[in-house]
């Protein structure tokens, strides 16, 4: 069955080029009306201009698609707020935020200045939670919404020179985590994509013979599925190439104790207590607290 999205409006943060604009192109041409958002600036956030997204926007415009730029910065309250009244009063609606801007300011945590921890953190998980915040009560109204964050491997397994931006990937795992249960009964979806692209922001890490490969393009199908009517809710789905994978975090079985358990026996027993064969999934904490007490009864019998 083809996904469109005649009569949807979607807003796109970082949409000015790589995956943002790959992402509003697609959106466009499925038929939603799309706000490109991007302040058009460096690849650690410095200086801003309005040609990306203004080029971006004409690109779906000349396509016969509609769409209107924006280069506010995700990580100004007021300018979120206004994005999303903006595209409610000129398209009437507000149905997906696809929250992909994103910043870099690489340097292990040795040598990192606190300022470049903050400045990544507020792009990449407040900008989200700025554009979301403003989002959430037009979608709550109408029973609809579909929202996309972006993680990264960085954030889910980590990588060198990287705490700040893995800190800021995961965070947005955990805001995800939590708005998926608040979104559930207003209709509203809640999913992370972590994509694998050449783009300005992996420049030299690619090989030239592989970038056909690993174009941004190829992300696209993930993110449009999670845009969709029937996509899953708390799901995080790894895209690079045409490789799709859902990831999760998983507790393993888990070993009681009882209740004179001491460090030692924590260290004798460190090798079942680590044992992922047969992790499973939760849902939400209230589960695993129920799944603790269930462990802790069946253990006393
Ligand atoms: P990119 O640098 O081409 O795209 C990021 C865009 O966000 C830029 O156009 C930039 O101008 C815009 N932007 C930055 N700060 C902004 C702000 N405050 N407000 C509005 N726009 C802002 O890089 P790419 O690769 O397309 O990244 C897109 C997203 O995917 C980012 O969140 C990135 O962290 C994530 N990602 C990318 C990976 C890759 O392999 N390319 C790997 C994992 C995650």
């Amino acid at each position: 069955m083809s996904i469109r999205f005649d009569g949807r409006v979607a807003i796109v943060t970082g949409a000015g080029g790589g995956l943002g604009r790959c992402y509003a192109l697609e959106l466009a041409r499925r038929g939603a009306k799309v706000v490109v958002n991007d302040l058009g600036g460096a690849i650690d956030g410095t200086s801003g201009s309005a040609t990306m997204a203004e080029t971006v926007a004409k690109e779906i415009t000349a396509a016969g698609g509609v769409a209107v730029a924006n280069h506010d910065s995700v990580t100004d309250r007021a300018a979120a707020q206004r994005m999303v009244d903006d595209a409610v009063s000129r398209f009437g609606s507000l149905d997906i935020v696809v929250n992909n801007a994103g910043i870099l300011r690489d340097k292990t945590f040795a040598k990192l200045e606190l300022d470049d921890f903050q400045k990544v953190v507020d792009v990449h998980l407040m900008g989200s939670v700025n554009m979301t915040k403003a989002a959430f009560p037009v979608m709550r109204e109408k029973g609809y919404g579909r929202i996309v964050l972006t993680t990264s491997s960085s954030g889910l397994y980590g990588n060198f020179g990287q705490t700040n931006y893995a800190a800021a990937k995961l965070g947005v795992v955990g805001f995800m985590n939590t708005l998926k249960l608040e979104g559930a009964k207003y209709g509203i979806k809640v999913n992370c994509v972590a994509p694998t692209a050449a783009t300005r922001m992996t420049e030299g890490l690619w090989p030239p013979e592989v970038l056909d490969a690993v174009a941004p393009e190829k992300v696209v199908p993930a993110v449009v599925y999670l845009c969709s009517e029937n996509c899953p809710t708390g799901h995080i789905i790894e895209a690079g190439g045409t490789y799709f994978a859902r990831v999760a975090i998983v507790e393993a079985r888990g070993v009681v104790l009882g209740p004179q358990a001491s460090a030692e026996d924590v260290a004798a027993r460190y090798d079942e207590i680590a044992d992922l064969s047969g992790a499973r999934t939760f849902d939400s904490g209230l589960e695993v607290a129920t799944n603790i007490l269930k462990a802790l009864s069946t253990a006393a019998v």
